[in-house]
């Protein structure tokens, strides 16, 4: 058909030329002898005038068209005779298709809440065109940052039988009939008849497998769908998301942190020289100065603190919490905010945090009491990153998991790492939706993921 983009005209500006053209139609005003036809394409911010006179055969079925009709002109790129660069005239009207009159889509002003339920239509939007551009724009990001940098991407399994970050908060996959299940001599289910002959489930991490592959490649990272059934119904949770996990061999906290806040630093810039227009739309319309907050944040070093530094921070502050922050409990998602949004205006790394709300294969410290992790945290979001350096001595690692009551024999090629040929080594998870909102500026993790999957919620 070769139809060609509004992204390329705007790009190309071909004053004179003629071509196929298509899109969704936005708006159409009617007036004597043509109507004025505003259409978008996705491909772009932006929307295209075009004009279309009465001429046409099918012009009268044409102009009963409503918004959210689709319509593919073959028409001409004119210099404007308005405010826009250019416009096009149409030389016919090749194909459209109106939109039933219940078109969800009507007028300005629809609520977020809304457009959730109609998911399969708001990426007709500019809101979610624009969110889902840039979100595009931060996977080829990903990807770039750490491709030049030496890092090799690892697809790590979905389905698996260790409960890695030990929280339990795991989606059970099985082919067991639940009304047959198979029982054994202690009255439980017997999981060695099921699919893989033990218990499995989707993975919460891909971190230790990729650690297997740093202690080969070297650097690697992971950018993969995520499960958990933690039951959080908050703007920042979600059941299925996608983690990046970048594993460094040879390296240690400071290492990863600092790759952490360039890794941070890199998708902002490049959603600003890629998505200019979007960002302008997000901090006009959703998010006031954001592109000022973005900006701020290219230029400093992020603050580092350690976990005991930041409670006395809290505790010192006047700010009445819902949670006291005591030392030896996570901190809050309240707590954070303080941190980000009022004592430090920008992200904070917060390192060092107590061994017993940590997942056992963390390094540990030798105070006894805390280890080697790091949260990366942003204004307006919290939370963006998690990482630690890992424990690579096997007598260390293998006395936590005993502590720990974990299941040995699920973790055996684990420890096999740490006994041929152990090195430090370090790495995180950054949550791509959490940074997809912090640099768009929308404000529920439901808005910047196709389709959402979070408690009790499963539609499309
Ligand atoms: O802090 P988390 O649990 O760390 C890990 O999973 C480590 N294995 C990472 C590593 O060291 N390789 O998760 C990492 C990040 C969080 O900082 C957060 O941004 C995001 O994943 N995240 C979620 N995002 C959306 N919905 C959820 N339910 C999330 N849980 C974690
Ligand atoms: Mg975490």
């Amino acid at each position: 058909m070769n139809v060609v983009s509004i992204k390329d005209l705007y790009e190309k500006k071909p004053i004179g030329e003629s071509m196929l053209i298509g899109g969704w139609i936005k708006s159409l005003r009617k007036s004597k002898a043509f109507s004025f036809v505003v259409i978008n394409d996705g491909s772009t911010q932006k929307d295209l005038q075009v004009i279309v006179d009465d001429k046409f055969d099918n012009y009268e079925d044409f102009v009963k068209c409503t918004t959210g009709s689709s319509v593919i002109f073959d028409a001409k790129i004119v210099e404007s005779q308005g405010k826009q660069d250019f416009e096009a005239q149409a030389n016919g009207i090749d194909f459209f298709h109106a939109a039933a009159d219940d078109y969800p889509l009507q007028k300005k002003g629809t609520s977020m809440e809304f457009l959730r339920e109609v998911a399969h239509i708001r990426p007709r939007t500019n809101t979610f065109g624009a969110v889902f551009r840039v979100r595009h724009a931060l996977t080829m990001a990903t990807h770039k940052f750490f491709s030049d940098r030496g890092y090799f991407n690892v697809h790590t399994p979905i389905i698996t039988a260790m409960d890695a970050e030990g929280a339990g908060e795991m989606f059970r996959v099985s082919t067991l009939d639940p009304k047959k299940l198979p029982m054994n001599d202690k009255g439980e289910v017997d999981w060695n008849k099921d699919y893989f002959g033990k218990e499995s489930f989707l993975a919460v991490t891909g971190q230790l497998e990729g650690e297997a592959f740093a202690c080969g490649l070297g650097k690697v990272y992971t950018f993969g769908p995520t499960f958990r059934s933690e039951n959080s119904n908050t703007a920042r949770h979600l059941s299925e998301f996608w983690m990046i996990e970048p594993e460094v061999a040879f390296a240690d906290l400071d290492d990863v942190a600092d790759l952490g806040a360039d890794y941070i630093k890199y998708m902002i810039q490049y959603a600003m020289d890629n998505c200019a227009d979007e960002l302008a739309f997000f901090n006009k319309f959703i998010s006031k100065g954001l592109l000022d907050k973005l900006n701020n944040v290219l230029d400093k070093p992020f603050t580092k603190i350690t976990y005991t530094e930041a409670i006395d921070i809290l505790a010192n502050s006047n700010k009445k919490f819902e949670y006291k922050a005591d030392w030896g409990r996570d901190l809050q998602t309240e707590h954070e905010r303080f941190l980000t949004d009022e004592h430090f205006q920008g992200p904070v790394i917060v390192t060092d945090y107590p061994r017993d709300i940590k997942a056992f294969y963390m390094k540990q410290n030798d105070d006894g009491k805390t280890v080697r992790a790091m949260d990366i945290l942003v204004p307006g979001v919290g939370e963006i990153i998690g990482g630690s350096q890992r424990e690579e001595s096997y007598d260390k690692l293998v006395a936590r998991m005993n502590e720990m009551n974990m299941h040995q024999d699920l973790y055996k090629w684990y420890l096999d790492l740490r006994r041929f040929g152990t090195v430090p080594h370090a790495g995180f998870g950054l949550g791509f939706e959490r940074a997809v909102m912090y640099i768009t500026g929308m404000s529920n993790i439901r808005d910047v993921i196709p389709f959402a999957r979070t408690p009790k919620n499963l539609e499309f």
